[in-house]
């Protein structure tokens, strides 16, 4: 290992990958697209289940003192319809992650798609709640599969140096859906037909298509090829991905270090769902990472920023704020309009920062929200507060949280175990959606635990947490290639990973060449 430290100096390091065109930043960034049906159909139903069409079709008649249109759904199906999707995407997620293991990441895609197509026709066609019910939970397995997927494969195809940038876009698409299913819902919600949640629902078809025509004509990540031993497509995929003859010396170098990286983890490790969970608590153990990767995700839903897009409208009625219908939509162009400040922020300051940052000042912005709510008791105040505030802390989730805590998931796991690791920790991010959107409305609402503003000091403290869960269990991963943050988390630790640079490569280590004549041997065995 110290020979070859000789050998190669530090502009090998630099150029363990290869350059990178247009195109290829353009084919990376596509399946980031991915994220418009979690964000659609995370959105489209709160608006669907307030049609009086869809109230008065599926839901129970009652005084108009109670519903002015005199109809309501029951809350038992309301909450059922909801978080059946989160059921199946909980699923539809770890299942992504033991298939895209054994038939690819893209194919995974593209049948996740199809699978959310079927939920996506069920859901159309039904005229009751059953059909719903019965058409979210499928819709939701596709869902779940697309989301873990999509992270993982957008970071194994990504140049290093924008990989964060690239998932970030990932985030903006979810945002992008929540925002056009809130239109879409306003657009229909006076028809007094079938076509007022039809058409929401159907619109989905749409997204799922652009997605898997898309994967259809992209290549496979090559990181899956190294693992199935099929180096001559991992080489092909690479040449895609970047832009670049086979014959590149980066390309070259990029896939020896994949190769190298493979191999190394696999002398300590297979990549079995057992060993996601082995290796005690040592910074890189697999246990660490999926405990740091599961966590992470649990606690970007404990920022309590579904709070605002899920019952944002009838928290805002609640506490006498005049246009509440708008405020949400205001919410929504917020998340839009800021995420795209993350591209540049994420590879400028990095993921660690970016994190600790968005904990603090959505920490602030939060306890002003609760403080001053409880202090004011003219309401009036409290209201402006509530509004400009609120705006800040989804700008401050948009810009740090939203993006980071995806970019970060697709970074930490050693190939052996990525696919796996990436499903657990989306299959977090999808439990602790459903478990806050199922408890939320007990705690806030009036009738029952009427925490009213005060429940802004529940997401404000649990911020406090998130500081210090990143402070001591996330490594800064920028600029890093996938392969370079594994030798990263085995030198040293989350607090001093920025500072740290990498000394020599898996290829090095492995013996597995690096210099002229080995690189050629190398050229000529793939
Ligand atoms: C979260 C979602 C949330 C969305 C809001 C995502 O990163 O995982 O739960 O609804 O951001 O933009």
């Amino acid at each position: 290992m110290s020979d070859s430290k000789h050998v190669v100096g530090t502009t090998d390091l630099n150029h363990i990958e290869a350059p990178v065109t247009w195109r290829a930043y353009l084919i990376c960034g596509f399946a980031s697209f991915g994220g418009i049906l979690f964000g659609y159909d995370s959105g489209y139903i709160s608006g669907v289940l307030g049609m009086d069409y869809v109230k008065r079709e599926m839901g129970n008649a009652v005084s108009t003192d109670v519903d002015p249109s005199g109809f309501i759904l029951a809350s038992w199906q309301k909450s059922l319809i909801t978080s059946i999707l989160s059921a199946g995407t909980f699923f539809g997620a770890l299942l992504g992650g033991e298939i895209s293991e054994r038939i690819g990441r893209r194919t995974t895609i593209m049948i996740s798609c199809l699978i959310y197509s079927i939920g996506v026709a069920v859901q159309t066609g039904s005229i009751n709640v059953g059909g719903l019910v019965a058409g979210r939970l499928i819709a939701g397995f596709g869902v779940g599969g697309v989301s873990a997927t999509v992270i993982l494969y957008v970071s194994e195809i990504s140049p290093r140096k924008v990989r964060g940038l690239l998932v970030s876009g990932y985030q903006w698409a979810i945002t992008i859906g929540l925002l056009v299913s809130s239109g879409v819902d306003q657009g229909t919600k006076d028809r007094d037909d079938r076509s007022s949640y039809r058409i929401p629902i159907a619109i989905q078809f749409i997204w799922a298509f652009i997605l898997s025509a898309g994967l259809f004509v992209l290549p496979e990540s090559p990181r899956y090829y190294v693992k199935r031993d099929r180096l001559e497509s991992a080489l092909k995929s690479l040449e895609r991905v970047r832009g670049q003859k086979a014959t590149t010396p980066g390309i070259q170098a990029e896939l020896a270090e994949i190769k190298a990286n493979y191999e190394y983890e696999r002398q300590i490790a297979s990549n079995s769902w057992l060993d996601c969970f082995r290796g005690g608590f040592a910074p890189r153990s697999n246990l660490r990472r999926v405990i740091a990767g599961t966590s992470l995700q649990m606690f970007q839903q404990w920022t309590g920023i579904n709070f605002i897009f899920y019952y944002g409208t009838t928290f805002f009625q609640q506490v006498g704020i005049s246009n509440a219908f708008l405020m949400s939509v205001i919410m929504n162009v917020v998340n839009v309009a800021t995420t795209p400040a993350s591209f540049y922020m994420i590879e400028r300051f990095g993921r660690r920062t970016l994190l600790l940052w968005g904990a603090v000042i959505m920490c602030v912005c939060e306890f002003i929200v609760a403080i001053v709510g409880v202090a004011d008791t003219s309401g009036h105040a409290a209201n402006i507060c509530l509004i400009v505030f609120t705006c800040f802390y989804i700008a401050g989730f948009a810009t740090t949280w939203g993006p980071a805590a995806w970019v970060v998931i697709g970074e930490i796991y050693p190939l052996p175990i990525r696919a796996k690791g990436v499903a657990l920790a989306t299959a977090s991010n999808w439990l602790w959606n459903c478990v806050i959107a199922v408890i939320t409305p007990y705690i806030v609402d009036k009738d029952r635990g009427n925490l009213g503003v005060k429940v802004f000091f529940v997401w404000g403290s649990a911020l406090f947490l998130c500081y210090v869960f990143v402070y001591f269990f996330i490594p800064e991963t920028k600029g890093l290639s996938l392969e370079q943050v594994d030798k990263m988390l085995e030198e040293t630790t989350p607090r001093t990973s920025a500072k740290w640079k990498p000394s020599d490569t898996f290829a090095q280590t492995m013996g597995m060449a690096n210099n002229d004549k080995e690189d050629s041997a190398h050229q000529e065995k793939v």
